[in-house]
């Protein structure tokens, strides 16, 4: 869908690399949750970008046989609580313009347009964004739940 050519190897690596220049590697946690079957979700989690303060959902990917069951929702109640305990004051993240179940899943999570980015090229296509932004003010019933 982003690139129109399958990802590889170089793109996991990069990955790992990959931050805005004002940004160090060690800026960014890549998060992975596993079981007995493998890696099933990746995210990764840039602080304080793009200002102190604000932490930025560069991934969030749940494997494909996995989706719309929930764990989407539950990982980013886990990782909100995380970056907030570490000083995130609200959390922003892009969605493709032509990721509509992307961008609906961001917005039933509580999540609120900022503006639209682009056109900008990744690999063989081009893409406008949707930057998005949701408060770690606001309430979030699972992780409510446990406290
Ligand atoms: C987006 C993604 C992380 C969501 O994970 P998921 O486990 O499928 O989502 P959940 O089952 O936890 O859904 C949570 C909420 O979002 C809504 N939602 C999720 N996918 C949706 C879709 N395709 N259409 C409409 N709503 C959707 C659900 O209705 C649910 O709301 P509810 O709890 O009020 O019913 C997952 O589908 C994915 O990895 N997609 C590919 C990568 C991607 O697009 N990442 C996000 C872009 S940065």
């Amino acid at each position: 869908m982003q690139d129109g050519v399958m990802p590889g190897l170089a793109d996991a690596l990069a990955l790992f690399s990959d931050v805005p220049p004002e940004k160090a590697v060690g800026d960014q946690v890549i998060m992975g949750w596993r079981d007995d079957d493998g890696l099933y979700a990746v995210a990764a989690i840039l602080r304080d970008y793009p200002c102190d303060g604000t932490w930025y959902l560069g991934l969030l990917l749940v494997e494909a046989t996995r989706r719309g069951r929930g764990l989407g929702r539950t990982l980013y109640s886990a990782i909100a609580a995380w970056a907030e305990a570490r000083g995130a004051l609200d959390m922003r993240l892009a969605v493709l313009e032509v990721n509509a179940a992307g961008e609906r899943f961001w917005r039933a999570l509580g999540f609120e347009e900022i503006r639209r980015v682009g056109p900008d090229r990744f690999q063989e296509r081009w893409h406008r964004r949707v930057e998005l932004s949701r408060s770690m003010a606001g309430r979030f019933p699972e992780r409510d739940a446990l406290t």
